[in-house]
């Protein structure tokens, strides 16, 4: 079988607009959504929708990546009632969170708290397996264990007896939250003791460490999350459709957030900005040109003058420099920082919103 990458869920970042501009990038198989929160109570179809607008455009983002829709709760019957909704809407994968660390969705009875009981966990994934339709797989998403990855072979147990379909692993304890790193050689073990297919995450950031997550795991399937905030043209690179893209074309796609954000809630300009200055603070730590928009854009109030801040920066980067100077000389804004070598744009093709740019 063929490599599968999927773009992991990120809570607060990757909704429905971020989403729909990662699909349109592409390289990636799938990707899912932020977690949905069910407590004690079913969800409504409002809420679901508002949370996974690609219901309407069957549970497909951008150019037709399908989406998996993620519950988190710890009671069987809301989530399988939650679950039968979402499938009635057109879910064609649903994936429940067993693995968000967040100490408030803990104490309230989520995410990784459910890793101190497999019990619960199996029960959990059988009564939402029961409520769904035959052919809509469920599957969960798990850490390797709440303070210890010797947890990790009950948990792959828990979430095959209750009967998934696959397991995506996160190669770390609750406990360890996002530190250290991720232990591959645990999903390893986690794949060898079930025979359901493994989905490995954590720590995957180039094509090297891909290759090496596979040796070491054993894994054709791999998933992706904070790398892809960095570098959103990841999956390409990992695929070897193209090489890393220069630092312009990264911000060319917060200039395209922007304008969809305003298109979303057009008198919201907050919503926008704030999207628009979370992403570029994440793609600012990988890369110093991007960090010295950053600097100007995160003192920036108003959509306007964020828009001409970024028109103008992209098309400083997209200048290319006379072949005999130095190029740091046309771009006065980028000659206080040392620049890695520079790497030449190698994509293949033309973004929608690059289209009729010069
Ligand atoms: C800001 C943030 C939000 C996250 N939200 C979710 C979520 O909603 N559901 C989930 O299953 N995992 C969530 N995760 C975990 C990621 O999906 C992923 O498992 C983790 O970041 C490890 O993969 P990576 O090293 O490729 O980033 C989140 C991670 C981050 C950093």
């Amino acid at each position: 079988m063929s490599t599968v990458l999927a773009l992991a869920p990120m809570q607060g970042i990757l909704d429905g607009l971020m989403r729909g501009l990662y699909a349109e990038v592409g390289g990636m198989d799938y990707c899912v959504t932020e977690f949905i929160r069910v407590s004690y109570h079913p969800l409504s179809e409002g809420t679901l929708l508002r949370d996974c607008p690609e219901l309407e455009r069957g549970c497909l983002a951008g150019a037709g990546v399908p989406v998996h829709v993620q519950l988190l709760g710890g009671l069987p019957e809301p989530m399988a009632k939650t679950a039968e909704l979402v499938a009635r809407l057109g879910a064609q994968v649903i994936d429940l969170n067993f693995g968000c660390p967040v100490k408030r969705v803990n104490r309230n009875d989520g995410g990784a708290a459910l890793l101190r009981a497999p019990e619960r966990i199996e029960a959990i994934v059988a009564a939402v397996r029961d409520a769904v339709p035959d052919q809509v797989p469920v599957s969960a998403k798990i850490r390797l264990g709440w303070d210890s990855p010797a947890e990790v072979e009950r948990l792959c147990a828990a979430v095959q007896a209750g009967g998934a379909s696959w397991i995506t692993v996160h190669g770390r304890t609750r406990v360890q939250a996002y530190s250290g790193q991720a232990d591959w050689p645990a999903i390893a073990r986690a794949r060898l003791s079930t025979r359901l297919p493994v989905v490995a995450n954590g720590d995957i950031v180039t094509p090297d460490d891909l290759a090496r997550c596979a040796a070491v795991t054993g894994c054709d399937r791999f998933m992706v999350g904070r790398a892809a905030l960095r570098r959103p043209e990841i999956f390409r690179v990992l695929r070897g459709q193209e090489g890393w893209w220069p630092w312009w074309r990264r911000l060319g796609l917060v200039r395209e957030l922007l304008r969809r954000c305003t298109v979303h809630r057009p008198l919201h300009d907050t919503f926008g900005l704030g999207k628009a200055k979370g992403w570029c603070a994440l793609m600012a730590a990988d890369d110093p040109h991007i960090n010295e928009v950053f600097q100007r854009l995160k003192r920036v109030q108003r959509l306007s003058e964020a828009e001409a801040l970024l028109d103008t920066a992209i098309a400083v980067g997209r200048t290319p420099g006379p072949p005999s100077e130095d190029p740091s000389a046309a771009r006065p804004h980028q000659a206080r920082v040392s620049l890695p070598p520079r790497v030449a744009a190698q994509s293949s093709f033309p973004l929608p919103w690059e289209r009729g740019q010069g």
